[in-house]
């Protein structure tokens, strides 16, 4: 069977309804046809300052919501980057084959960087793509879940396992990206130009897993719409409108036109109303369950060492090859 891999970074207290709809959705749908590898990037978190307490906590909760959202730790490989060292070991061979302008093109470093201030960030944002690059080749692959967002980074990828595959000798099999067509980018409800984001504006912009479905309810009904009146999927005219139709074709399993045809006539009122009820409905059970298994931290910690300790079967092996290769005498 083939191969998927994906992670989440474990940078707030819950996921969003962006993480969830670009991402672990598609993870639960691909389970049952590919041997599944899910992992937590604690080591991707610290990239930026965390607080240790705060990130040992947020690391439990990502993997409750996992869990809760439909990863079976049975059928599927879920563990924790930092617990597999490999992770961190392989990263660091391709951290030296990668050039300075390449790690510098990446939007997602020029973003956090430009945020921090380039003399404040962290070489650990520049290093960040070929640590997620080690993640997915340690695993071999063929696909790998992530949203839109993520995209360069699997190009880089890409491109680092053909370099190695050239220089080395073949070692590395080369990962497609798997994009979710529906959902694959969700926009923050208050500036619905930007992505849906933890570091949104304004705290009303995201709808974060595991907050009360009060809550979701009035940011939803809150949201910023456009001009006009028609219920119309327009990523440039509509931004508002056609993230709402996003979010509600995600829920719901159905295609924008047949979203468009049913609001023919109706109001954005009538949107929101429809979203919030099969948002709601659709998050209330995965907060419910992920809750309850935090409520049992110790049994979390069993299933995410037993997946480390699968996940460390398939990496050792893969690292040892490519050390091996590099030049490195045999491991001790
Ligand atoms: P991260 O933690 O930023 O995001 C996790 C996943 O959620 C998707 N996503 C979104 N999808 C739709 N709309 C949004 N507003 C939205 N925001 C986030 C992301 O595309 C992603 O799939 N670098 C990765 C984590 C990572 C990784 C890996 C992923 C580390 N190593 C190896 C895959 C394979 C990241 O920061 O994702």
């Amino acid at each position: 069977r083939h191969r998927v891999l994906s992670g989440m970074q474990p940078s707030a207290d819950s996921l969003h309804l962006g993480n969830y709809l670009g991402a672990l959705v598609n993870w639960v749908r691909v389970q049952d046809d590919f041997d599944a590898f899910y992992f937590i990037p604690d080591l991707h978190a610290i990239t930026v300052p965390q607080d240790p307490e705060a990130l040992a906590q947020r690391t439990r909760v990502a993997a409750a919501q996992y869990i809760a959202g439909g990863i079976d730790p049975e059928r599927s490989v879920l563990f924790v980057q930092s617990q597999v060292p490999e992770h961190a070991q392989l990263a660091w061979v391709l951290t030296c084959m990668t050039g300075m302008g390449e790690a510098m093109r990446m939007t997602q470093f020029k973003d956090k960087a430009a945020k921090q201030g380039q003399d404040a960030a962290g070489v650990g944002l520049l290093a960040y793509p070929m640590l997620m690059a080690a993640d997915i080749l340690l695993y071999q692959p063929h696909g790998v879940p992530v949203g839109d967002d993520q995209r360069q980074h699997v190009e880089l990828t890409r491109d680092l396992a053909q370099r190695f595959n050239h220089r080395y000798g073949e070692t590395f099999v080369v990962p497609a990206g798997f994009y979710p067509e529906t959902g694959a980018r969700i926009y923050d409800l208050q500036a619905p130009t930007s992505k849906m984001s933890k570091s949104a504006a304004s705290p009303n912009g995201l709808i974060n897993i595991l907050e009360e479905p009060k809550k979701t309810a009035k940011k939803i009904k809150s949201a910023v719409t456009d001009d006009g009146t028609e219920v119309r999927f327009d990523r440039e005219a509509k931004p508002g409108v056609s993230n709402l139709l996003t979010i509600l074709s995600a829920v719901t399993d159905t295609p924008i036109p047949a979203l468009e045809e049913r609001f023919a006539g109706q109001m954005y009122g009538h949107l929101k109303v429809a979203v919030t009820d099969a948002v709601v409905e659709r998050l209330a059970p995965v907060r419910e369950r992920a809750l309850e298994l935090l409520d049992d931290p110790a049994e979390l910690d069993r299933i995410l060492a037993a997946g480390a300790a699968k996940a460390r079967e398939v990496a050792t092996p893969v690292l040892e090859d490519v050390y091996a290769k590099v030049g490195f005498l045999p491991p001790l």
